[in-house]
């Protein structure tokens, strides 16, 4: 059995971010699209930006921001439209709100910081834990779109057991096999 941790732990301390920071992916990944109604998961969405400038992108999307810090998804609240939903990343929400066509995480799993003792060493299974959730709530067919990683997708288990294609943008993976 998977390790699915209930409560979130903080993959990246910093809350840099800024609106449209990533078009060229976002447009790319929305040419991918069929669904016009497809729901997105924005994991690690820090102050909302990023969920602002997917909507340009997804017009039509459910869109669902992800944030551990509670001081954020406040901000993050009074910008959301009405199909837009900011929830505390505890394995318990995001699964209530998926299942997802699309997870974005870009920019989260990547602590880099000079203060080692408040934020110990970024460990692989951090990583990986929250890699099962994720498979957990993605459809299959679903992608996952992974940015500014420390660890290396292709080294979890969902992908070396064959869960998970590559496309040709390096970082998106699509959910081609469910759990057995
Ligand atoms: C550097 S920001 C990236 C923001 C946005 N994704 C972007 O690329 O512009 C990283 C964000 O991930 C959040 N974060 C870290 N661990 C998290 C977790 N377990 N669940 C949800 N958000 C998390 C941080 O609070 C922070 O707001």
């Amino acid at each position: 059995m998977k390790n699915l941790p209930l409560e979130p732990i903080l993959h990246q301390p910093s809350h840099v971010t800024k609106m449209d920071r990533y078009p060229d992916l976002f447009s790319f990944t929305a040419s991918l699209i069929k669904n016009e109604n497809c729901k997105i998961l924005s994991f690690g969405c820090s102050s909302g930006e990023e969920c602002i400038s997917l909507r340009k992108y997804f017009p039509k999307a459910h869109i669902v921001g992800a944030e551990i810090n509670q001081d954020l998804l406040s901000i993050c609240r009074e910008k959301q439209d009405s199909q837009m939903d900011f929830i505390h990343s505890k394995y318990e929400n995001l699964k209530k709100h998926g299942p997802y066509d699309l997870i974005f995480s870009l920019n989260v799993f990547n602590r880099n910081v000079k203060d080692p003792e408040n934020y110990p060493l970024y460990v692989f299974s951090y990583f990986e834990d929250q890699i099962n959730q994720f498979h957990e709530i993605l459809h299959v067919d679903g992608l996952l779109i992974l940015q500014g990683s420390k660890h290396n997708f292709k080294k979890t288990e969902v992908f070396e057991n064959g869960f998970y294609y590559q496309l040709s943008q390096k970082t998106i993976f699509q959910k081609i096999i469910d759990k057995i």
